[in-house]
């Protein structure tokens, strides 16, 4: 291994920096499934119940929103009223959405499906009409406007797919089709008060050969004659990689698009988005990066190479969004190393059966996004022998005299393991404290899958040994340190293939605000997973959370012990006793100051 040397320099003294910052849009902040097998059964299990207070649970909308298939295989036909209304039984949906809102994730709600079978053919507009409408009219009603405005409903998933289109779409009628959501949309949004625009995305075409992809295809013809028709206001697109490199999911993104504007050039007034822009298809395919740092790496490439892209090139200009697909359930004997955020082990030795969950590392990669400012540089980037460092610079404020809050993103992209030292040189002319954070994800220390690998892959892994892959969750501190001379050198080590978020906060930044909204949810009577929620903060100094529970001598134990809790959630399985009792949580800053306490909660 060699030990290769490169310099970060830090100023924090009056901005003489040339490096232009626009505003970061967080556009990466989406994850999608397609629930496999029954699917009421599927999205309403308890292990769905985790995998979505999970997603939930990265500070700043680390993941904000989730994309769906087949949400209305959720909706059962019930009756026709008066005048042949459909009535629908939309109880099950709800849960689900409801299960959503309450982890304070958005929607990408795909109006695909066949409730109770009601569609005969593929020609009734009425129904479609009445269904989007009331689907729309239910959920602006249910969680208000200002949520929904927020949500993504989006035609057919790969309409030219016949895995997709199970109704027989041809051109015409998935025209018609389109028109029907927009209709029942807009219908749904108008209210005698305010009028809030639901915006609809589509076609999540592949684009493949026109020859055999009529549709997608068909309807961007349609959409370049007249835009203001166009049924969508997003135009949303999926190109993967096909060996598993980020690049080229740029480089596919990019040819499509040039292709779509060069055939259709009206459509460039039109939002874009890459709704699968995942590192190669087939999500369940098992794949040892998927395991392991290096989809996090992948996955935090992509993001760069499209803030790139976003500012360079004329294609992705309107990017509105990129979308991993990644929120499915791994299954056994591929726990790791699926296409998923989390690692399941289904524990079906115990009665009754449940699951545990551990943290990937391209989770984590998306916490430490989260924690990224609002504007940006553009995406730097250093060879270092063959090794390509990337720095993504961002600040919490424009044109303050002195910053506030810097977070510094590096990422090493080369998958062979190679050691870096790098220094840090902060200089501070002026009398302010500041203090530096280093967090890191990296191979080995910060890798469950590692040390599972290491221990022969139980398949039911033991309360003890759980912990140990918790341990290894990530990300690991490695500089937390107070800038408190004027200029200040600060080394660290970085293991390839890597990612390194540098936060560096003034103690003028207020202390942590109160979290709210603790829930607990079981995973079984004797382990709880507890989420909190925390404001979005344009500046994030918080450190860690301190966990308390109330024993039964009235007393308050830190539950957390001395464990690094980054984001916003804990399972906890205590030794002896027992999960219930009474809970409350607060956060910890950089400068280690503490919030104030949540609302206690009591586990009964
Ligand atoms: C799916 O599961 C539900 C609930 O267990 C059941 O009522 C339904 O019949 C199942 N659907 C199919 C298609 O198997
Ligand atoms: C489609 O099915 C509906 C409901 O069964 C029926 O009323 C309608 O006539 C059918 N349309 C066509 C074109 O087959
Ligand atoms: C679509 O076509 C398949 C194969 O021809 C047929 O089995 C199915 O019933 C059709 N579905 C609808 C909704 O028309
Ligand atoms: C496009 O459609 C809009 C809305 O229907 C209409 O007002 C406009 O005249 C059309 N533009 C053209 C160029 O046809
Ligand atoms: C546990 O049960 C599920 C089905 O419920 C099965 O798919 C899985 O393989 C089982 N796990 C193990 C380790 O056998
Ligand atoms: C240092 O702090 C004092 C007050 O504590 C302030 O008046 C002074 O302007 C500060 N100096 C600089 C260089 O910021
Ligand atoms: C609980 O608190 C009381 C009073 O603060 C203290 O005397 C006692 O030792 C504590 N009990 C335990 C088990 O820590």
């Amino acid at each position: 291994m060699s030990n290769i040397l490169f310099v970060l320099f830090l100023f924090l003294g009056n901005s003489t920096s040339n490096l232009k910052y626009r505003e970061l849009p967080r556009f990466w902040t989406n994850t999608g499934f397609c629930p496999i097998g029954n699917v009421s059964q599927v999205l309403l299990s308890q292990d769905e119940e985790i995998n979505i207070r999970l997603i939930g649970s990265l500070p700043n909308n680390g993941i904000k929103r989730v994309r769906i298939h087949w949400l209305l295989d959720l909706v059962e036909f019930s009756h026709y009223r008066e005048h042949e209304i459909p009535v629908f039984d939309f109880e099950k949906l709800d849960k689900l959405m409801d299960s959503l809102d309450d982890s304070g994730l958005r929607v990408g709600f795909e109006l695909m499906g066949n409730p109770s079978g009601i569609f005969k053919n593929n020609s009734m507009w009425k129904m479609w009409d009445e269904l989007v409408f009331q689907i729309g009219k239910r959920y602006i009603d249910r969680y208000g406007p200002f949520k929904i405005r927020d949500w993504r409903f989006e035609s057919w998933n790969e309409p030219d797919l016949t895995t997709y289109n199970k109704l027989n779409f041809t051109l015409p009628d998935y025209m018609k089709y389109l028109d029907s959501l927009k209709f029942g949309l807009s219908a749904a949004s108008r209210n005698p008060y305010s009028s809030t625009h639901v915006s609809l995305s589509g076609p999540a075409g592949l684009f493949k050969n026109i020859k055999h992809h009529l549709l997608c295809w068909g309807i961007l013809e349609e959409c370049n004659k007249n835009v203001t028709k166009c049924p969508f206001d997003i135009l949303t697109f999926h190109r993967k990689g096909e060996s598993g490199g980020a690049s080229q999911i740029y480089f596919g993104g990019k040819q499509l698009l040039k292709e779509i504007f060069g055939k259709f050039p009206n459509l460039r007034a039109l939002k874009i988005s890459n709704n699968e822009a995942d590192p190669v298809s087939g999500w369940s395919t098992p794949r040892d990066f998927q395991g392991d740092v290096r989809y996090a790496v992948k996955l935090v490439n992509t993001v760069l190479l499209h803030w790139k892209a976003k500012l360079m090139d004329d294609e992705f200009k309107n990017l509105e969004s990129i979308s991993h697909d990644n929120a499915f359930l791994s299954y056994h004997p591929f726990e790791f190393n699926q296409r998923t955020l989390f690692a399941r082990f289904q524990m079906n030795k115990s009665q009754p059966i449940y699951s545990e969950f551990i943290v990937k590392p391209v989770y984590v990669a998306l916490g430490l996004l989260g924690n990224l400012g609002s504007y940006a540089g553009d995406l730097e980037e250093q060879k270092i022998l063959d090794n390509k460092i990337k720095i993504l610079k961002t600040v919490g404020a424009l044109n303050t005299k002195l910053p506030n809050f810097l977070a510094w993103l590096i990422v090493a992209t080369k998958n062979t393991e190679q050691k870096y030292s790098f220094n840090v040189l902060v200089e501070n002319p002026s009398n302010a404290t500041f203090a530096l954070l280093i967090e890191t994800v990296e191979p080995e220390t910060t890798d469950p899958a590692w040390i599972w690998n290491r221990y022969d892959r139980p398949s039911y892994p033991e309360r003890k040994f759980l912990e140990l892959m918790r341990m290894y969750e990530g990300p690991k501190i490695a500089q937390h340190t107070l800038i408190n001379e004027n200029l200040m050198k600060i080394s660290c080590e970085l293991r390839s293939p890597a990612i390194a978020l540098i936060r560096l906060c003034s103690d003028r930044i207020e202390p942590p605000p109160k979290v709210f909204d603790l829930r607990f949810t079981f995973v079984h009577n004797m382990e709880i997973l507890l989420t909190w929620k925390e404001g979005f903060l344009r500046e994030r100094c918080v450190k860690t959370y301190e966990i308390f529970q109330k024993d039964s001598n009235e007393n308050w134990t830190m539950i957390s012990r001395n464990l690094e809790i980054p984001f916003l959630y804990f399972f906890y399985y205590p030794v002896k006793g027992d999960v219930r009792g009474e809970y409350k949580v607060r956060g910890v800053d950089m400068f280690g100051r503490s919030g104030e306490f949540s609302d206690v909660i009591k586990v009964k």
